[in-house]
């Protein structure tokens, strides 16, 4: 499996997003827990996960506790997985999503989640969402103070624009990790902030990678060049979207979410698809609907 870099440590350059197997629509733990041994089997070794995400209001988490329970009952040497949550969504079990990124709020959260993930320390810890009612400086300014503490190994933001980018990394005092934002075929207005973060150093955490949930299996049929680029290299669609967000920068790692053992291991074979340039340029300007 190649590699790409999320501040000081080595990640392999497709990750998984844990989402699908904690919202809404989830399949049970057993099918959950194959999904997760077969993205470790494949080498992946970046999990992606938040304490928001669960479905009902009363268990905070779920995801957090699954992903730790599959990894420690995968039998290979997981010393090396990352496993990156986030705090300041909420989900009070209504289906919505709230914002709480206040100080005070993010450092208890960073502490729960790390009593759900074990271990000494967070490997990624990322600020969700903007929250429109406090500072944006005074809720990453919690997670400079979680990594002076050593709650959290590495600190990265999800959901910011460029200003957010600069903000936070002056805030963090040069050592913002990650950003994550949502960026696919149908979704492009992350550009900005992909090129920023290529210019910075800093990891670009594609999410919705193929759409999201509820799109991704149809990206072939609403994304004529993708479909068309797949067919040539025989491979599936979302391979090609996978493999052409690699090549636009070498700081991109991609975290596509699945809930089926089979979309994960056919994820993860974007790592081995080379694009020409011309495909590049042709899935770059492709008109998104
Ligand atoms: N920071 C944020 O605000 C934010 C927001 C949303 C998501 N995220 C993160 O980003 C991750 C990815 O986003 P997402 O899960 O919303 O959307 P996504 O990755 O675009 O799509 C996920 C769906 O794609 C399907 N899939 C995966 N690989 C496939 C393949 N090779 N061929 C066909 N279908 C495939 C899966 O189906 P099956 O379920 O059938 O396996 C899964 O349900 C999430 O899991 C989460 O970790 C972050």
């Amino acid at each position: 499996m190649h590699q790409r870099t999320i501040g000081a440590r080595k990640v392999s350059v497709i990750g998984l997003g844990g989402m699908p197997m904690s919202i809404e629509g989830r399949p049970d733990e057993a099918r959950s827990i194959r999904t997760i041994h077969a993205a470790l089997d494949a080498g992946v070794t970046l999990i992606d996960t938040a304490d928001a995400y669960h479905r009902d209001a009363d268990e905070v988490g779920h995801n957090e506790s699954l992903i730790a329970r599959a990894i420690a009952s995968w039998p290979g040497d997981a010393s090396d997985v990352l496993v990156a949550t986030k705090g300041g969504h909420l989900r009070p079990g209504d289906g919505s999503w709230t914002l709480n990124g206040r100080p005070d709020h993010l450092k208890e959260a960073a502490r729960a989640s790390l009593a759900r993930l074990g271990g000494t320390a967070i490997g990624l810890y990322q600020f969700h969402r903007p929250d429109p009612d406090v500072p944006y400086a005074e809720s990453v300014g919690a997670l400079a103070e979680l990594l002076d503490e050593g709650v959290i190994e590495m600190a990265g933001i999800s959901n910011a624009d460029p200003s957010q980018i600069r903000e936070a990394q002056e805030v963090l005092g040069g050592r913002l990790a990650s950003v994550q934002n949502q960026f696919s075929p149908a979704f492009r207005s992350s550009a900005p902030e992909l090129d920023l973060c290529a210019e910075l150093g800093i990891a670009f955490l594609p999410w919705s990678p193929l759409g999201g949930i509820s799109r991704a299996g149809d990206l072939g049929s609403r994304h004529d060049a993708f479909a068309e680029v797949a067919r040539a290299h025989d491979v599936s669609p979302q391979q090609v979207a996978l493999a052409w967000e690699l090549a636009l920068a070498p700081t991109v790692v991609p975290i596509p979410g699945a809930s089926r053992p089979e979309s994960i291991e056919d994820s993860v074979k974007a790592v081995d698809l080379e694009l020409s340039a011309d495909e590049v340029e042709r899935l770059s300007t492709e008109a998104t609907d």
